[in-house]
């Protein structure tokens, strides 16, 4: 053998081997860099850490988040977690062949995971939670056998879990799927990962059973299956030693809870409420020396409490929630027998009755007990004063009856005391203002009387306090100026009195403050509108007076406002948040006024005029009382005799069709008029306003909408109305049905095309010729005939004025708003009478004598008919008591008509002049018969109609001999 030979082949060999070998090194690790820069520029950097570190002149094993490792120093790991990454993941990254630890958590990654990440064979953890990934998991992940760490949590994936999983995955430690869109079964196979420890499937959709082998994985530590669908049994805990929080809450899983739970003898933690569990709390539980937590609120369990005394051996226990579970029966007294580590004791909405144990003092590491809505009965142990170190006592809706113990002022950290609904009477201790850590004190509902005590009014961090119906009163004007921290006040609905005091509005955090229901009277402090939190204030239901502050405008939070049934008056504020509140915000006033949508008299510059018949009204005055009276008896007795009468006659045939009374609601109501819209308004008066509608089938109606500001009005609303719309004439206008509830009366009337009398009279746009004037006023006579004699008691009409006469599309004249008198029944007489008789248009007698009659009607009469013909108003400036309307008709007869007839009517150079001087001159003459003083002088509407034809008919053949 030739040695140099040898060496030289050999170092040939050795060459060939080293350029080979470190060839394929140097691309591998090449490869690694080429598909890193690859993943880089596919991604979005936006705080550059890979643009600055990741660059080729740098070894890659250098770069951000990469490690490299091995024999062949390739890259092993990849950590770029919370980068603020964006982009979908490339799959180059499945190419880096080396890689054992990939971590992208929190990131914003998104769209689907890449398959060839099932390439990483040597892969063994796979952390990709708190991204944006959706779609379904590519199995070939799930084939990756090296894996032991899987963590998609927190992201939008979805799909199912491979039955199979497991079979796979045979070094599965960890598998944390939590919160995602993930649903099916849990894998059956997943007993066969007989090494995990930590199975997170929470906040998903999985469904069906818990597989039972899942106790084989032995080494199972954690199982979260919470919030999910799952149902049927909890499998009997066969082979669990190392399981240390089963956390299942949230499912539907019915049937017992096993009691083979004490076999998962690690148990610290169990959490399995919100499910569908019955029968009996199992004794066993007190079997887990170790347990701390116990949650099993929320479902359908029963005890007969052994349950409790077992859990004395469980010597760490901390928390016991038993929560909204049909327990039943009285809490035992070896409650106290519990570990004196106890926390958190829960157990509301139990139906548990009797006392509460004085052993529940025991406690003095207890944070916050909570029995409320029991049955609990007599008092309130003084032993609670031993739980020094509670923070929140729950004690609401109870039975709990005694005077509030003054042990409770022992709990120095109490932060929540909550004894709302119970039966505690007696006064407020005052040594409750002690307790600076009080944040919320709820004592309403009770039958506490004492004074509000002044120390209470002086805890600057309370954030809400909430005394309502009690019987608690003030010594002071109330004065909460103090509670500078205050987010809610409720001290609705007991006896407070007095002024609010005006520092209430440096509460610049209040967010809600009640104080309906009370006698507290004065105004309402221009200081309000410094509670700019305020989202609900509620004064309703008290003596408070004067006007709405306009300051309360800058309440710009307040969606609720309520100053109903109180003395309030004026003008509503405007802007700010008074746009939103509806009538009821507002309902049951002295003297508010506002825009129509409140239902309230309109404020305007009306004011003056309003006084002016106030005054006369007040000349006229007082015996109206009597008349309202008397206008009630007679209708009284005309409606009872009209109903008797109804019930014994036969209908007659054209009554008929009207009998078919429709009801409607005040929805449907809103929607035909578009929420009672301005635009809809037809006109107003004292009365209310009246709006145009359009009813679901298309009929166009008018409706009259009633302020209901007058106190003890509208008792008997639905019988007259009733009544009203049997009242039927081609001259009067149809009462189609009514609205009634107890904060909104309306009649639906039919719709007049051509509006009113008042409209064609005294507008500028329109105008009426003699002959339309005069059938006018014979269709007018004619309704008032009926009324007066088409019924076994004459129905007064009292308010005939032109705006009540309206015109349909062929302007025959229909008389509306007869029988309003009676629709108003009993109440308050004086406003009554204001908003019915209409100055210059009521008879003398009927303000003065207090006698009322179909007289009275035909005297309104006789003064419509001279405005028809004159267009003067009897309200009219140049008209005083001296010179009243008739007056100054009578007088001005005698030197011709032309002075007192509507200039539109006649003109010298008219070419019919005297003709139609004649008419109208006959009118006049019949206007003053019905207008008469005395009012046995005056004609009867029957003569009038008579009489009316006549003038026509001479008045017609004079027009054709001209
Ligand atoms: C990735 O790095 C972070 C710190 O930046 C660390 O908390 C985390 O455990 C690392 N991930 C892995 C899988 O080692
Ligand atoms: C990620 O970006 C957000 C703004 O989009 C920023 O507030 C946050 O600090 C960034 N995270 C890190 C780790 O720099
Ligand atoms: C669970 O383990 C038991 C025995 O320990 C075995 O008989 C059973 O087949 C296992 N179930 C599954 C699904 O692995
Ligand atoms: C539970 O503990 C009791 C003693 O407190 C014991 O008699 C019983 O056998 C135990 N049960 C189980 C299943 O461990």
């Amino acid at each position: 053998m030739n040695y140099s030979l040898f060496f030289q082949v050999l170092s040939v060999l050795w060459m060939q081997c080293f350029i080979v070998c470190s060839a394929v090194s140097v691309r591998n690790l090449n490869t690694d860099q080429f598909e890193l820069l690859q993943f880089k520029d596919r991604i979005a950097d936006p705080q550059n850490v890979l643009a600055i570190s990741w660059n080729a002149s740098n070894s890659v094993c250098k770069w951000a988040g990469v490690s490299c490792g091995g024999i062949h120093e390739r890259v092993v790991a990849l950590n770029l977690t919370n980068m603020n990454l964006t982009g979908t993941i490339p799959p180059h990254l499945g190419n880096l062949s080396f890689l054992h630890s990939l971590d992208l958590s929190s990131n914003h990654f998104y769209g689907h995971l890449p398959k060839q990440l099932g390439q990483l064979h040597r892969l063994r953890l796979a952390q990709f939670s708190y991204n944006g990934l959706n779609g379904e998991i590519p199995t070939s992940i799930f084939n990756i056998s090296s894996l032991k760490i899987i963590s998609f949590a927190y992201n939008n994936l979805s799909g199912n879990l491979p039955d199979d999983l497991c079979q796979h995955l045979p070094n599965l430690e960890a598998l944390h799927l939590k919160t995602n869109e993930l649903s099916g079964n849990i894998p059956s196979s997943i007993g066969e990962c007989i090494n995990l420890q930590i199975l997170s499937l929470s906040v998903n959709k999985f469904r069906g059973i818990i597989p039972t082998s899942i106790w084989n994985s032995t080494m199972l530590e954690k199982l979260f299956l919470y919030d999910n669908n799952l149902e049927g049994k909890l499998p009997p805990m066969t082979n669990v030693p190392k399981l240390d929080e089963l956390i299942l809450w949230g499912n539907k899983l019915s049937g017992n809870i096993p009691t083979s739970i004490s076999n998962a003898s690690m148990l610290k933690h169990v959490d399995i409420g919100s499910n569908f569990f019955s029968g009996l709390i199992p004794n066993t539980l007190g079997n887990l020396t170790h347990l701390q937590r116990l949650l099993i609120g929320d479902c359908n369990l029963t005890t007969e409490w052994s349950f409790l005394s077992s859990l004395a051996n469980c010597r760490n226990f901390t928390l016991l929630e038993v929560s909204e579970n049909p327990l039943k029966g009285v809490l035992p007294t070896y409650i106290g027998n519990l570990s004196a580590s106890l926390q958190y004791f829960l157990a509301h909405d139990c139906e548990l009755e009797g006392n509460i144990p004085m052993e529940i003092g025991n406690f003095n590491n207890m944070l916050l007990l909570s029995l409320a809505n029991n049955e609990l009965s007599g008092s309130i142990p003084t032993s609670i004063g031993g739980l020094r170190n509670l923070q929140g006592l729950e004690l609401s809706s109870n039975k709990l009856g005694g005077p509030i113990s003054e042990s409770i002022c022992g709990l120095e950290r109490l932060d929540t005391l909550s004894l709302w609904s119970n039966q505690l009477h007696g006064p407020i201790p005052t040594c409750l203002g002690d307790m600076t850590s009080l944040r919320y004190l709820h004592l309403g509902s009770n039958k506490l009387s004492s004074a509000i005590p002044s120390t209470l009014l002086n805890l600057q961090d309370i954030l809400e306090l909430d005394l309502s119906s009690n019987y608690l009163n003030n010594s002071q004007p109330l004065d909460v100026g103090h509670l500078r921290s205050l987010v809610k006040l409720n001290l609705s609905r007991n006896l407070l009195a007095g002024d609010i005091s005006s520092t209430i509005g440096s509460l610049l955090t209040l967010l809600s403050l009640d104080l309906s229901n009370n006698k507290l009277h004065g105004h309402i402090p221009e200081s309000f509108g410094g509670l700019i939190s305020l989202g609900l204030l509620d004064l309703s239901n008290n003596n408070l007076s004067g006007i709405i502050p306009k300051s309360l405008e800058k309440l710009s939070s307040l969606k609720y406002f309520n100053v109903s049934f109180n003395r309030l008056e004026g003008e509503i504020p405007t802007n700010g948040c008074f746009p939103n509140f509806s009538s009821t915000s507002f309902m049951s006033n002295y003297a508010l006024c506002g825009p129509p949508r409140l239902l309230l008299p309109l404020c305007k510059n009306s004011i003056h005029k309003h006084s002016k018949m106030l005054l006369h009204a007040l000349r006229y005055g007082l015996p109206v009382i009597g008349v309202v009276i008397v206008l009630l008896i007679v209708f009284t007795i005309m409606y009872t005799k009209r109903q008797r009468r109804s019930t014994t006659l036969p209908i007659k045939d054209d009554l008929l069709a009207l009998r078919t009374w429709r009801r409607i609601s005040h929805a449907q109501l809103s929607q035909a008029t578009d929420g009672f819209e301005e635009i809809n308004l037809l006109g107003s008066g004292s009365f209310g306003y009246v709006y145009r509608g359009r009813l679901s089938d298309g009929m166009d109606v008018a409706i009259k909408v009633f302020n209901l500001q007058i106190e003890g009005a509208f008792r008997s609303f639905d019988t007259e109305c009733e009544a009203m719309r049997n009242i039927v004439h081609r001259n009067l206008v149809k009462v189609i049905t009514c609205c009634s509830n107890t904060d909104f009366k309306a009649l639906v009337l039919d719709f007049m095309s051509n509006g009113s009398l008042e409209k064609w009279l005294h507008s500028e746009r329109f105008s009426l010729d003699i002959l339309q004037r005069v059938n006018i006023m014979i269709d007018v006579a004619t309704a008032l005939e009926h009324l007066h004699s088409g019924h076994p008691s004459p129905v007064i009409h009292c308010d005939l004025k032109p705006s009540n006469i309206l015109l349909d599309d062929d302007m025959v004249a229909h008389v509306g708003d007869f029988g309003i008198a009676k629709l108003l029944g009993e109440g308050d007489v004086m406003k009554q009478t204001m908003t019915l008789a209409t100055i210059g248009y009521m008879a003398p007698e009927f303000g003065s004598t207090g006698i009322v009659s179909i007289k009275c009607d035909v005297y309104s009469y006789g003064i419509v008919l001279i405005e028809t013909f004159t267009k003067k108003k009897p309200i009219d400036e140049m008209f005083t008591d001296e010179m009243t309307m008739r007056n100054w008709v009578e007088r001005s007869m005698r030197k011709g008509m032309i002075d007192i007839a509507d200039a539109g009517l006649l003109k010298r150079e008219d070419e019919y002049f005297v003709v139609k001087a004649n008419c109208i001159s006959s009118i006049m003459d019949l206007a003053l018969s019905c207008s008469t003083e005395s009012p046995e002088e005056r004609k009867d509407m029957k003569g009038v109609v008579v009489e009316l034809k006549k003038i026509k008919q001479r008045f017609l053949n004079s027009m054709e001999h001209v």
